[in-house]
């Protein structure tokens, strides 16, 4: 539980004010945090701006993204009048242009001046990457994070497009920073739920003693989700399935499912044990991407009754786009404990419900005494972590039907968040930004994580980046994907859940 008597004055400065990230998570976050009387109570939130615009517009604008994001649903004026008195608008013009950080150093002591104290500072780059390196280069010219004990900086992803230039990034960031100031989001690992896969393995006794090859026969993985590309064509156009999700959300989740138990529960302990995995990762040989990934595009379709368009014909997409909006691997973890055990992992847009799962397939028992009359539908055990929507975890297993005859089936255990803790779980961007405001990078990824991460995707990159995809668009909008990703794992003998 974070101590509010412990934070600092802060002075949170986001780039990028005027963008969506800004206006559809961060402010609701800040706001919500706001509201639950987490932050601190001397915070300063400085809104970057290229343009000028009017107090009285931007106020509306961050209210009206408040109304449609935040967890608090009614918006009390008065709060949110108080609320906003925390937000100082700065008109900094180009970032590229040194200049420009001059006029934020001045905003920036101004406010540290009416907080009196020695106070943190946050930078929050809600930006484009390309303007990432002129930021970080130009905030190190102006003097403004030479104290590696109180300023920090908040990278969003993409963090690289492949393992070299990722490298590349971390590298250049290190030419002005340390790596304790800088904080790479993956907001997957601000989910509740995914934050509680390491509470359910580490805090119980006894998942662990079968968590391992000797009872998990297979792993999936899927993130579906029902939305389309929407207005970020021009982005998703240079990232695809496997960049967008892959890399980053599905690997965290792999990471925390496979990873062994940390020695405490810190940054570096967890991080560690996260990378560990990723180095096992047995890489993909170019000449087996086919077998090992499969990549779809959807097509027109209808989905929840309403008919959508192709990918292809989404505003800023290239009528012969070769992105992918759906890509599913199988990986294989070669260490002691997940020898052999194949990992499948699924993602898409445009499928046809949203759901984030985890499930642990365990084995068949290894002699089934019971006569073969007694069940005709014999299932092994089986784990499922629900991340997304309707959280929890169920375990299924076999019971006795009651009645005089011997049948058995398949039941449930099922714990449900909402039903046990009766409390709305904070969203993903409040966690994260209290820990950034705490100075606390636990759940934040570190240089090499981010480019073990990419060693797992480039063969597959870069095979799909050089062989056009001749069958696209592969499957329709409001389908589970293109007939390859059952092929991927029908050849198995296994199939999606
Ligand atoms: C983002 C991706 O990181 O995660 C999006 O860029 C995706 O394409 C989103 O829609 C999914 O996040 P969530 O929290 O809605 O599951």
């Amino acid at each position: 539980m974070k101590n509010k008597s412990k934070l600092h004055p802060t002075a949170l400065v986001i780039f990028g004010a005027s963008g969506d990230l800004n206006w559809r998570k961060l402010v609701p976050a800040l706001y919500d945090l706001f509201l639950d009387d987490m932050l601190p109570e001397k915070i300063s939130i400085i809104g970057v701006y290229r343009k000028a615009i009017t107090g009285k517009d931007w106020r509306k604008h961050l209210q009206d993204g408040v109304r449609q994001f935040a967890r608090h649903k009614v918006v009390d004026n008065a709060r949110w009048e108080e609320f906003f008195t925390h937000f100082v608008e700065c008109q900094a013009g180009d970032v590229t242009d040194p200049d420009a950080f001059r006029i934020l150093a001045e905003t920036i002591n101004e406010q540290g001046k009416e907080m009196g104290e020695l106070f943190e500072v946050v930078f929050y780059l809600a930006t484009p990457p390309a303007v990432v390196g002129d930021i970080v280069h130009n905030l190190g010219q102006a003097g403004l994070t030479k104290d590696p004990q109180h300023s920090r900086l908040v990278f969003e992803k993409p963090f690289g497009y492949d393992q070299r230039s990722a490298h590349e990034l971390n590298m250049s960031l290190l030419k002005t920073l340390t790596e304790s100031q800088i904080y790479r989001i993956d907001h997957y690992l601000g989910k509740e739920t995914v934050q509680n896969i390491l509470a359910f393995r580490f805090a119980n006794t006894l998942f662990e003693p079968i968590w391992d090859r000797r009872y998990i026969d297979h792993v999936q993985i899927t993130v579906a989700e029902t939305l389309g590309v929407e207005h970020r064509g021009g982005y998703y156009e240079h990232a695809g399935a496997l960049r967008d999700m892959i890399q980053n959300h599905l690997m965290q989740i792999l990471t925390l499912v496979a990873m062994e138990s940390p020695v405490a529960f810190t940054a570096d302990e967890i991080l560690a044990r996260k990378v560990d995995v990723l180095r096992a990762i047995r890489p993909i040989p170019a000449e087996k991407v086919h077998l090992y990934a499969a990549r779809g595009q959807y097509g027109s379709g209808w989905l929840q009754g309403k008919q959508v368009p192709a990918y292809r014909n989404e505003s800023d997409i290239d009528p012969i786009s070769n992105t992918e909006t759906f890509a599913a691997m199988k990986l294989f973890i070669d260490n002691w404990r997940w020898h052999g055990v194949p990992f499948y992992m699924r993602t898409g847009k445009r499928m046809p419900q949203d759901i984030s799962k985890v499930i642990i397939q365990f084995r068949p028992v290894p002699h089934r005494s019971f006569p073969a009359s007694a069940a005709i539908d014999w299932q092994p055990n089986r784990l499922e972590i629900d991340l997304h929507p309707d959280e929890g975890i169920s375990l299924s297993f076999m019971a006795k039907q009651p009645g005089v005859m011997l049948q058995l089936s398949p039941k449930q255990m099922d714990f449900r968040y909402a039903e046990a803790f009766k409390t709305d779980p904070p969203e993903a961007y409040e966690t994260l930004l209290m820990d950034v405001i705490e100075g606390d990078a636990t759940l934040f990824m570190r240089a090499d994580q981010v480019e073990c991460a990419w060693q797992v995707v480039d063969p597959v990159l870069e095979v799909w980046n050089s062989v056009e995809a001749s069958d696209f668009p592969n499957y329709p909008s409001g389908s589970w994907g293109p007939e390859s990703a059952e092929a991927l794992i029908a050849r198995d003998g296994r199939s999606w859940l």
